[in-house]
């Protein structure tokens, strides 16, 4: 835990790295993503709490003792300093003999492709390749630990995905423990072995980016994932089993009252007209994005987006029904946002006590 005055920035949280893996801490900011990786590298001390890399407990150890290096969203790179100074500085001012500093120097720019660079100012260099230089002085001190704060959230959308796939091909090549915030669930999904989702100094979800995207722990965790984000629409009692409120149309067996159903909008159906079977709903206005066109739909008293490939024209007030397997269908808790059981175990228990009732 971290205490700053009356703020817990982190709180009762703990989690584990494995060795060799890309961990990220994701969530919004000011959740405390920096504040802890800050106390994995020695920057601040836990109020309460420990620290153990490799088995070995930290908390007292000065930062430079630990063996992590650190990538800081500003790089903070020494102005006036060549690009091959500022890899080798840490070195130097841990007294590596000269030579051996060359060698590191000359494998590590080869990783980060800085060798046209090396005699330039940070000044004279594009984003990206500040970036690198940032990358190639946290790997070449040689620590199997390497924590990295936002490091791409200076960079344009373009530069930034080509540095997600070469840190993450950089970190694998390497064999190196990644520990990388984000408040970017892309970067999380695309780059993470596990993600730990973090929301107001707490852990609210841990797992690989296909668990938590498959089956997100609560509303929170289904919101921060996804884009468009997952439909989390509320349910009602209706006749015949479980609507969206203001709905006629069932969407589950039993009660809906106090329950939030939360589906994807890649995993929506959408067919035209108010014929057929699925929960009608009325179009809001269809967004062509190229790949594919995300409807915004109203169903009930409730809106949602629907993500349909390629082009589809549809205009404003047009009907529509909408479907989904039973599989994406998640259920949560309205009032504490938990997942709910299983919606299709909710379903077979619905069914069985139908067959004892009928
Ligand atoms: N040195 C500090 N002094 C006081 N409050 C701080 C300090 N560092 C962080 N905080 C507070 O702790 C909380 C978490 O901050 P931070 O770890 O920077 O979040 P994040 O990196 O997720 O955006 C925030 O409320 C922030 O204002
Ligand atoms: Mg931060």
């Amino acid at each position: 835990m971290k205490q700053f005055g009356r703020v817990k920035a982190v709180d009762d949280v703990s989690f584990r790295a494995e060795a060799g893996k890309f961990v990220v801490l994701l969530g919004p900011s000011g959740c405390g993503k920096s504040t802890l990786l800050r106390l994995i590298a020695g920057l601040e001390e836990p109020t309460t709490g420990r620290i153990l890399i490799d088995g070995r407990d930290v908390t007292k150890l000065a930062p430079e003792k630990r063996k992590v290096s650190m990538v800081f969203q500003s790089y903070a790179l020494f102005p006036h300093l060549s690009v091959a100074e500022n890899i080798v500085f840490g070195l130097k001012v841990r007294r590596l003999p000269a030579q051996k500093r060359k060698e590191r120097l000359a494998k590590v720019v080869e990783l980060v492709a800085l060798t046209e660079q090396l005699e330039r100012k940070p000044s004279q260099l594009s984003g990206g390749q500040r970036q690198r230089v940032a990358l190639a002085r946290a790997i070449v001190a040689e620590n199997s630990i390497c924590l990295m704060d936002e490091p791409l959230s200076n960079l344009d959308a373009q530069l930034r995905h080509g540095m997600r796939v070469e840190i993450r091909a950089l970190q694998q090549r390497l064999g190196m423990t990644v520990v990388y915030v984000t408040h970017d669930q892309v970067e999380a999904m695309s780059m993470a072995d596990r993600i730990v989702l973090i929301r107001e100094g707490r852990i609210e979800q841990e797992g690989s980016p296909e668990e938590l995207y498959a089956r997100p722990a609560t509303m929170f965790a289904a919101r921060f994932i996804g884009t468009p984000a997952m439909n989390l629409v509320a349910l009602a009692d209706g006749a015949g089993g479980a609507v969206i409120r203001g709905s006629a149309d069932v969407v589950l067996p039993g009660s809906g009252a106090g329950l939030t159903l939360g589906v994807r909008p890649e995993h929506v159906r959408l067919e035209e007209g108010a014929a057929g079977t699925g929960v009608r709903a009325t179009v809001t206005s269809a967004e062509y994005h190229g790949a594919d066109t995300i409807v915004t739909v109203q169903a009930g008293e409730e809106t949602l987006f629907v993500r349909a490939p390629g082009q589809l024209a549809l205009a404003g007030g047009a009907k529509v029904r909408l479907a989904w397997d039973p599989e994406a269908a998640h259920l949560f808790d309205s009032e504490t946002g938990l997942r709910a059981v299983d919606v299709r175990q909710q379903a077979r228990v619905a069914a069985a006590q139908h067959r004892k009732t009928g």
